[in-house]
C-alpha cells in the first residue's frame, strides 16, 4: 500500500510514520516544512520525503494522489490559542488548503482518512458525544475560537456529501486531546503558544506559574497517542472495509479529568518521579485567570469533552489501553529525561 501522508512531521504524523515504519511494508510518500522527527528513515527506501508547504507544492501533491492508494492530510493548525489570534490562517491552511486535496481525491477516486476534531461537537450538552445522533454547537461569530470547528465541520459535512453522492472512500476519525512525546515544544514561551499539557510542562520547566483559565473545572478526556496511532492503523488497514464511509470518534472516556486535576496530577508525578525538578515543581502556584484576559475576547471554552467510542470498539475493535499515570509517565521521561 502507498499512503501519502501531508503534515508527516507533525505530533500525529510522526507517530504513525514509526508505527507504519515499524510494523507494515507501506511505502509512505511524505511531505512536510521540516523533517527533524523523521531523521531516521529519510534514507529509507518505503519513505519518500518531499520538503514543502502544502499551500504551493500543488502540483507534486496532485501527482503523488493520483500514485497513491490512501491520502491522510495532516496538516491543520491545532492550538486555541491561534484560532483566535489568526483566525484567517487557521481558515486558509485547514479549511482552504485541505479542501484542494479532499477534490483530488475525490478526482482520482482515492481513499482519503481524514482528521476531523472533537473541537466540531463544541459546546454540545450530551454527556457523551455520539457521531452520528450528536449536535455540532458553536458560539456566536465574535467568537473567533469556534473558526476552527466550523472550518472542520464544513470539511467533515463535505467529506460525507462526496462519499454518498459521488462515491468518495473516506474515514473520518475525531481525536480526543491527544497527547504523549513531541506533542509541542515545550520552550515555547508563548501563553498559550501551545496545548494544555506541553503549556503546564513548560511553565514547570521555566519556573512560571500554571494559569488555570476560569478556574480550571473545564474537563478533557486525555487520549495517549499510542491508543490513538492504532486507532489509526486500524483505519488504513480497512479490514473488510471495517473503517469505510465511517466517522471514529478516538478518544479515552475514562481519562476524563479537569484541567486542573491535570495540573496537579503533573506537579505530583515530577515531585515524585523527576527529582532534578522537584524543587521547582513544588514552588508552582496554580493561578486563576480569565479566559478573555489569557485567550482575548474571542475565546469560548467546552466544558464536557467524553467521547462515545462504540463504533471504534464495532468496527475496528479498537479501545484505549494507556491509562494516564502512564503515559503522562512516558511524556514527562520524554521531555524531562533528556
Ligand atoms: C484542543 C485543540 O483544539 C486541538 O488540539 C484539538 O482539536 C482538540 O482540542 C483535541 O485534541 O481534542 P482544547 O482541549 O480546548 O482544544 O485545547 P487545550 O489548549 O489543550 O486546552 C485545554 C483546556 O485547558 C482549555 O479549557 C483551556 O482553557 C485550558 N488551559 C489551557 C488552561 O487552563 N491553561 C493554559 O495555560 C492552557
Amino acid at each position: 500500500m502507498k499512503i501519502l501522508m501531508l503534515g508527516a512531521n507533525g505530533f500525529i504524523g510522526g507517530h504513525l510514520c514509526d508505527a507504519i515504519m515499524a510494523k507494515t511494508d507501506w511505502q509512505i510518500n511524505a511531505m512536510d516544512l521540516s523533517h527533524d522527527k523523521l531523521q531516521v528513515y529519510l534514507n529509507d527506501p518505503r519513505f519518500r520525503f518531499k520538503i514543502g508547504d502544502i499551500t504551493e507544492e500543488k502540483e507534486w501533491i496532485r501527482t503523488q494522489v493520483e500514485m497513491c492508494d490512501v491520502i491522510l492530510p495532516l496538516v491543520a493548525i491545532a492550538t486555541p490559542a491561534l484560532y483566535v489570534q489568526d483566525p484567517l490562517r487557521v481558515f486558509e491552511l485547514d479549511f482552504e488548503a485541505n479542501l484542494t486535496i479532499i477534490r483530488l481525491c475525490v478526482h482520482y477516486n482515492k481513499r482519503i482518512i481524514f482528521p476531523s476534531t472533537s473541537e466540531v461537537y463544541g459546546m454540545c450538552p450530551d454527556n457523551e458525544f455520539d457521531e452520528e445522533e450528536s449536535y455540532l454547537v458553536t458560539g456566536p461569530i465574535n467568537k473567533e475560537r469556534w473558526i476552527y470547528s466550523t472550518s472542520k465541520q464544513l470539511l467533515d459535512r463535505l467529506i460525507y456529501v462526496y462519499g454518498k453522492h459521488k462515491g468518495l472512500a473516506y474515514t473520518l476519525f475525531r481525536p480526543f486531546n491527544w497527547y504523549g512525546p513531541r506533542l509541542d515544544n515545550v520552550f515555547n514561551p508563548k501563553p498559550g503558544g501551545s496545548r494544555v499539557l506541553t503549556q503546564f510542562i513548560g511553565n514547570i520547566l521555566r519556573g512560571e506559574n500554571i494559569n488555570l483559565v476560569n478556574g480550571g473545572l473545564q474537563q478533557r478526556c486525555f487520549t495517549y497517542i499510542d491508543d490513538g496511532i492504532d486507532a489509526l492503523m486500524r483505519m488504513i488497514e480497512n479490514k473488510n472495509n471495517c473503517a469505510s464511509s465511517r466517522i471514529f470518534n478516538i478518544g479515552n472516556p475514562l481519562e476524563n479529568i479537569s484541567i486542573r486535576q491535570l495540573a496537579e496530577t503533573l506537579l505530583q508525578h515530577i515531585i515524585q518521579y523527576f527529582p532534578r525538578y522537584a524543587l521547582q515543581a513544588k514552588q508552582v502556584q496554580l493561578v486563576d485567570v480569565d479566559a478573555s484576559s489569557y485567550y482575548g475576547d474571542g475565546y469560548q471554552d467546552v466544558t464536557l469533552r467524553v467521547p462515545m467510542i462504540l463504533r471504534a470498539k464495532e468496527y475496528l475493535g479498537w479501545a484505549p489501553q494507556v491509562d494516564m499515570n502512564v503515559g503522562l509517565r512516558k511524556t514527562l521521561d520524554f521531555y524531562l529525561s533528556s
